[in-house]
């Protein structure tokens, strides 16, 4: 079944929010491989790929904003990176990872946004719009860094 992107899921962060719908689709892509493995060891390593810059990115708006748990959250990114690359190894054996990949995939990515981003996202988004009204205009800044 593929994976629906609902409101519950949204952050309110739209370049987060874009980020995360984006993992979604590859996450229905894994289905949509239909147990090609390679087709499927394009889609993991894109998969992994963009999911290590979107973690990147969110660890620095959590750092910029002075969020308490940000290492924390870090190290659940750096353990979920690592549980999904053990699939790359399985994948080069010859298995087929679809279900196991799937039923990995879904559950940590709905679980990690309802429960740890949103709960970043308070703090991101007052530092956020903060940092629109004080410093967009000006180069050079973190804000312009990663939105310039
Ligand atoms: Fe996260």
């Amino acid at each position: 079944m593929q994976l629906q992107w609902s409101s519950e899921l949204e952050l309110g962060i739209p370049v987060i929010d874009s980020q995360h719908q984006r993992i979604v689709e590859y996450i229905n892509s894994v289905e949509q491989a239909n147990h090609d493995q390679e087709k499927m060891r394009i889609i993991l390593n894109e998969l992994i790929d963009y999911t290590i810059s979107h973690f990147a990115f969110e660890e620095s708006l959590m750092e910029e904003a002075g969020y308490t748990f940000a290492k924390a959250h870090k190290k659940v990114h750096q353990l979920f990176t690592r549980r999904v690359e053990t699939f790359t190894t399985r994948l080069d054996a010859g298995e087929d990872i679809t279900n196991d990949l799937l039923i990995v995939l879904k559950s940590w990515l709905v679980n990690h946004i309802k429960r740890d981003d949103k709960d970043y996202s308070d703090i991101v988004k007052a530092n956020l719009h903060a940092a629109t009204t004080r410093t967009k205009a000006r180069q050079g800044t973190w804000f312009n860094r990663l939105f310039g």
